[in-house]
């Protein structure tokens, strides 16, 4: 194989309790990417379509993240190619629902593709993480892991990482409202406070441990109990207007629960069954429609795959 296109997912990062290491994985909301073995060694980025990004590899997700596996690939496989990636975005920059990460996550799977499969989907994520820390300013795996497992992700520990997949319940669904504004990861984290309150870190980790305990027995009304935030949400919300509008629309309109997808401006509501996301998805948009800020809204199907390819 010489050549591979890949379909990259949105994510969902943080769902309210668990900030920097919770997430799940969208369905047909994504990016593609063709990525070819090239006679030139090293990295090249030939292509990006949809967006203003650096075509420079170092400067570029996909290209840190495609120079982090190939740097440890070396010591699994032999190979005395390079690569050439091709980008094409369709998840906006700075829109919450992993667009860096999308890319980072697509660069090494694709190489791994090509490279007969070195590693597991579960190693990938470490070197995607690498590609993610040049957008945001940190390494953080709430979006590639879902994005590359499919599924929730829980990241249990960043040192060693230590990432584990959850099955979705069947029935839920994930709405997400994007207004058209961009929010950069590094600007939403610069506002957080390094400091947490001990009652709000009893409320949090209840909250999250509460979330996996719902994931696992699908209880849907327990994972809507545990979807909430006292400790990011209240810090970041300003930077999204009309934010409680929309999330109080998605609340009286049955949706388990709502909140900032990742870092925002993309707000997300969890919903059991499609017909209610469809109810939820009505009412929210109606609610933002006052804001005047354009914005496109999506319901999706949690995705089990996560990236995976389309053609070879
Ligand atoms: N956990 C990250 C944050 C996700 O909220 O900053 C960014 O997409």
């Amino acid at each position: 194989m010489n050549e591979i296109k890949i379909f990259c997912p949105a994510t969902i990062a943080n769902l309210n309790c668990g900030f920097d290491v919770m997430g799940l994985c969208l369905d047909e909301i994504g990016d593609e990417m063709i990525i070819r073995k090239s006679i030139e060694k090293g990295i090249k980025i030939t292509k990006i379509i949809g967006a203003d990004l650096p075509l420079e590899t170092e400067k570029n997700v996909a290209g840190v993240a495609a120079l982090a596996i190939c740097k440890e690939a070396i010591h699994r496989v032999s190979f005395d190619y390079g690569f050439e990636i091709e980008i094409h975005k369709k998840i906006k920059a700075g829109s919450g629902i992993g667009s860096s990460s999308a890319s980072a996550a697509g660069a090494v799977f694709g190489i791994n593709e090509l490279l007969g499969k070195p590693f597991t989907k579960h190693e990938l994520v470490d070197f995607a993480m690498k590609g993610e820390a040049i957008a945001s300013g940190c390494e953080h795996a709430d979006n590639v892991a879902p994005c590359l497992l499919g599924g929730f992700t829980l990241v249990r520990g960043y040192n060693p990482l230590d990432v584990i997949r959850i099955e979705s319940p069947n029935e839920l669904y994930a709405v997400v409202l994007h207004p058209h504004i961009e929010v950069k990861t590094a600007d939403a984290r610069a506002v957080l406070s390094p400091n947490v309150s001990l009652k709000n870190a009893i409320i949090q980790t209840g909250n999250l441990g509460g979330l996996i305990a719902g994931l696992y027995t699908n209880d849907y009304e327990l994972i809507g109990r545990s979807l909430q935030d006292v400790i990011i949400e209240p810090m970041r919300k300003h930077l999204i207007p009309n934010f409680d509008h929309v999330k109080n629309a998605a609340i009286q309109n049955g949706a388990l629960g709502s909140g900032i997808s990742g870092a925002g401006p993309s707000i997300f509501a969890l919903c059991k069954g499609q017909n209610n996301a469809e109810k939820v998805a009505f009412a929210m948009s109606k609610s933002y429609k006052n804001a005047g800020i354009t914005f496109d809204i999506h319901v999706s199907k949690i995705n089990p795959n996560g990236v995976k390819t389309i053609k070879n």
